[in-house]
C-alpha cells in the first residue's frame, strides 16, 4: 500500500494511505486533504489538482501525455517543470513514499 507525503505551503507534512491503482487524486480527496480540488473529479478537464513533485521522484513518474501538457498551461499556480495533474498519476508499490508539493491555490 503506497503511502504519499503533501507539503503544504506552509511547510505542514501530510501523510495519506493509498491503494494500489489509485490516482494521487483520489487518495487525496479521499482523505480530505486540502489543496486538491479537483473539480472535473479526475477527467483531465480541469487542472486543480495540481501538485509539484519532489525531484527525486520525478523521474519515476510516467511521461506527462499531451492533455496533461496542455491543461498544465492552465494551472492557477506557476507551471514549473516538476508540475503534474495528481489525477493522472497512477499509485502503486513503486511509488511508496512519493512526496509532492501542493501549490499555493488550485482556482
Ligand atoms: S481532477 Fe481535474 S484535471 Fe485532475
Amino acid at each position: 500500500m503506497p503511502a504519499i507525503t503533501f507539503i503544504h505551503p506552509t511547510g505542514e507534512h501530510t501523510r495519506v494511505e493509498a491503494s494500489d491503482g489509485e490516482s494521487v487524486m483520489l487518495a487525496a480527496t479521499r482523505n480530505g486533504l486540502d489543496g486538491i480540488l479537483a473539480e472535473c473529479g479526475g477527467n483531465a478537464m480541469c487542472a486543480t489538482c495540481h501538485v509539484y513533485v519532489d525531484d527525486a521522484w520525478l523521474a519515476r513518474l510516467p511521461a506527462i501525455d499531451d492533455d496533461e501538457d496542455a491543461l498544465l498551461d492552465g494551472t492557477a499556480s506557476d507551471r514549473r517543470a516538476n508540475s503534474r495533474l495528481s489525477c493522472q498519476i497512477k499509485l502503486s508499490g513503486e511509488l511508496d513514499g512519493l512526496v509532492l508539493c501542493l501549490p499555493e491555490r488550485q482556482v
